[in-house]
């Protein structure tokens, strides 16, 4: 594993402000795999250059990623650096909006790192591809703190969505269908929610 390579991927996103998800983050979900053997099926949401989606990929050999991405060359760049990394037969990337990604796969894990006014829609829309034991696990639900202290923003678009990111962080702590447990002192704040 050139671990170089990796390094100036990650190097890269940063430079650019590409959103690639911050470090704890990252080390954390890295983590819950490591510790989650039988995860084996993965779909994530925004794939951005493909970071998340390659480290997690080379946590184990056996695991198989689907991944979304809307913006094209965003997508172009996953591609590249995926077929770099010889990862291309185990994370599959598509051009896509993920609420318009169907398919009949059930997925073990679930990483929802896209847009974040869409993440309820991202639940239910999903919810048919989980089974008891699935997770899903959501970023950003801090928002730069913006969500729990609204006036560290004067954007209105930032405060309308980082509304709805609030409403949705409250709802999946009352979603009965899953056990969640919120880790907002991970990443941007980091909800894991286990289907029962
Ligand atoms: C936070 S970045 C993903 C970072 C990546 N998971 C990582 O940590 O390396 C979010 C990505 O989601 C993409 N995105 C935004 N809306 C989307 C949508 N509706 N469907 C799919 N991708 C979307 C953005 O273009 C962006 O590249």
């Amino acid at each position: 594993m050139d671990m170089d390579e990796l390094k100036d991927i990650h190097d890269r996103a940063r430079q650019e402000h590409v959103p690639i998800m911050k470090d704890d983050g990252m080390a954390f979900l890295l983590k819950y795999l490591r510790e989650h053997e039988n995860i084996r099926d993965i779909l994530e949401c925004g794939t951005a250059v493909g970071y998340s989606a390659i480290r997690m990929a080379e946590v184990r050999w056996d695991m198989q990623i689907d991944t979304l991405e809307i913006d094209p060359a965003m997508y172009e760049e996953a591609c590249r650096n995926i077929e770099m990394r010889g990862l291309q037969d185990r994370i599959h990337c598509h051009l896509c909006d993920a609420a318009d990604f169907v398919t009949d796969r059930i997925y073990d894990l679930i990483f929802v790192d896209a847009a974040k006014s869409q993440y309820r829609r991202y639940l239910e829309h999903f919810c048919r591809n989980t089974m008891p034991g699935s997770v899903f696990i959501f970023d950003n639900l801090n928002f730069h703190g913006i969500v729990d202290d609204p006036a560290l923003s004067g954007n209105r678009g930032t405060l309308q969505m980082t509304r709805k990111i609030k409403t949705f962080r409250e709802h999946l702590l009352n979603d009965d269908r899953f056990e969640t447990k919120f880790y907002p002192e991970i990443g941007d704040g980091v909800a894991v929610a286990r289907k029962k």
